[in-house]
């Protein structure tokens, strides 16, 4: 069993680090969050990320999994090293590596024998080059042998321990033989395929994928406002499309378009690469401006059921990025709530994980806000329901009480989750994206009826 050091315990990192001691390896988790250090000790999370903490608390009684702020001690008690930092945006849309470069110079008089240094956070291309030189530099090329290998997390948020223990492949970007003996060895026991490559190849195997899957799901909301036009089924199309092996239907959800840390960084950062090689980026740029248009979009779409949205109660249920997480970074909903509240609406938001992450971002919204408890406080009164997260529980409320609470029975389903024809039975107005039924309106009540 391999000496682990995971530098860096946000989402990949704590997951890398608690999944590697299940597998039974010695593994220390770093960072420099002294709060985040005395949570995890405790063996709770300071997210929500499903069958996580089980395996957090399951290392630190095995003694298999540690956390410390010192570097120097735990990389000198290890043999590889998996960076995990952040790699969050500049001003530009490039990858800022100051944590990265960090994490380096830190690594670097830590080598006390044969180290490999292993890539695990999103990075662009030539970064384990980066790596390699300056250690080198901070150690003036003298010290232990190391290398540096990149081997990409293919984790969702939500889903992170289930990926990990079972990924669809692992990538290994090695560039001595070295390394790849040692990473092969790691992950033997996996039963996928795995694809060895050089360093670089791999960093950008990591990039191509999200700006893949990104451009699936953008692709997806333009066929869907062309089926709204169209009056056809943004639904059944991705169906009909997703039969095709070589399509594949995962990742056709039309909706209020990607959020989350990872797609709208690194398609942004893919395209940065691109340009800076003197590629034209114009369709990784078109995925990003298609996601960014999706908030506009499903504002229409109120507009359109309520004419008028000053001074109207909408409730938007869902805040979290995606389902089974309570991260709201760039979330689809928490977008909407500011263009709501900046258009005169009062808005009632609920989320089944996420509202202690969102009541500190909306607290400037002050009394155009209202965090509600229930998804039905939120309802109460609302002129318009609102659905941005694909939340399973969502599926479960009991629509004929909401329909009671509403002022007007308008839903508009972001996330095109809900049964449709159940809820025009029970009296609602409801707005799918790309459903072929963006002018569903009451008819006029017939005059002759009414005499
Ligand atoms: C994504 C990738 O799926 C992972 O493979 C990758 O490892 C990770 O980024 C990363 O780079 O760390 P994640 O952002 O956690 O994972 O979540 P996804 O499940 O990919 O969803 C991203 C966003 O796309 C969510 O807002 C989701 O609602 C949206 N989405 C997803 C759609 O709008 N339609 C779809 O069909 C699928």
């Amino acid at each position: 069993m391999a000496k682990l050091c995971v530098i860096g315990l946000g989402y990949v990192g704590l997951v890398t680090a608690s999944c590697f001691a299940s597998l039974g390896h010695q593994v220390t988790g770093v960072d420099k969050c002294q709060n985040k250090l005395d949570i995890l000790k405790k063996g709770t999370l300071p997210f929500y990320e499903p069958d996580l903490e089980q395996l957090l608390k399951q290392g630190l009684e095995n003694n298999l999994l540690a956390f410390t702020g010192d570097v120097s001690q735990a990389v000198e008690q290890s043999e590889i090293i998996f960076i995990c930092v952040g790699t969050p945006p500049d001003e530009k849309g490039r990858a800022d590596m100051s944590q990265v470069e960090e994490v380096a110079r830190e690594i670097a008089p830590n080598i006390k024998s044969r180290m490999l240094i292993v890539e695990k956070s999103t990075v662009p291309v030539g970064t384990a080059e980066r790596i390699t030189q300056t250690i080198s530099l901070v150690n003036g090329g003298k010290g232990f042998p190391f290398a540096v290998a990149s081997n990409p997390e293919f984790l969702r948020e939500g889903s992170a321990v289930a990926d990990f223990l079972h990924p669809d492949r692992i990538v290994l970007g090695v560039d001595s033989n070295w390394s790849r003996l040692l990473l092969q060895e790691l992950y033997a026991g996996f039963d996928c395929p795995i694809l060895t490559t050089d360093t670089t190849t791999a960093e950008l195997i990591k990039y191509a994928s999200n700006t893949f899957l990104a451009m699936k799901i953008s692709f997806a909301n333009l066929v869907a406002n062309i089926c709204e036009r169209a009056g056809a089924d943004i639904n059944l199309v991705a169906d009909g499309m997703g039969y095709d092996r070589r399509i594949g239907r995962a990742f056709l959800n039309a909706g209020a378009g990607y959020g989350g840390s990872c797609f709208p960084k690194d398609v942004k950062a893919f395209a940065a690469t691109a340009a800076a090689l003197g590629i034209d980026n114009t369709l990784i740029k078109e995925v990003n401006r298609i996601n960014e248009k999706r908030i506009d979009f499903i504002m229409e779409k109120i507009k359109d059921a309520l004419w008028v949205v000053k001074n109207k109660k909408i409730a938007v249920l869902g805040l979290a990025f995606k389902q089974n997480t309570d991260d709201i970074r760039e979330s689809p909903g928490i977008k909407l709530i500011r263009e709501l509240v900046k258009d005169g609406s009062k808005v009632a938001c609920y989320d089944p994980r996420a509202m202690h992450n969102a009541a500190p971002e909306l607290s400037s919204l002050k009394d155009s806000l209202t965090l509600a408890a229930t998804p039905y406080d939120a309802a109460d009164k609302a002129d318009a329901l609102v659905f941005m997260t694909e939340w399973p529980e969502f599926l479960q409320l009991d629509f004929s009480q909401i329909r009671q609470l509403m002022r007007t029975p308008v839903i508009i389903d972001g996330r095109n989750m809900l049964p449709s024809a159940k809820l025009e039975q029970l009296g609602f107005i409801y707005n799918g994206i790309g459903c072929g039924n963006s002018k569903k309106r009451f008819p006029a009540t017939d005059l002759k009826t009414c005499e």
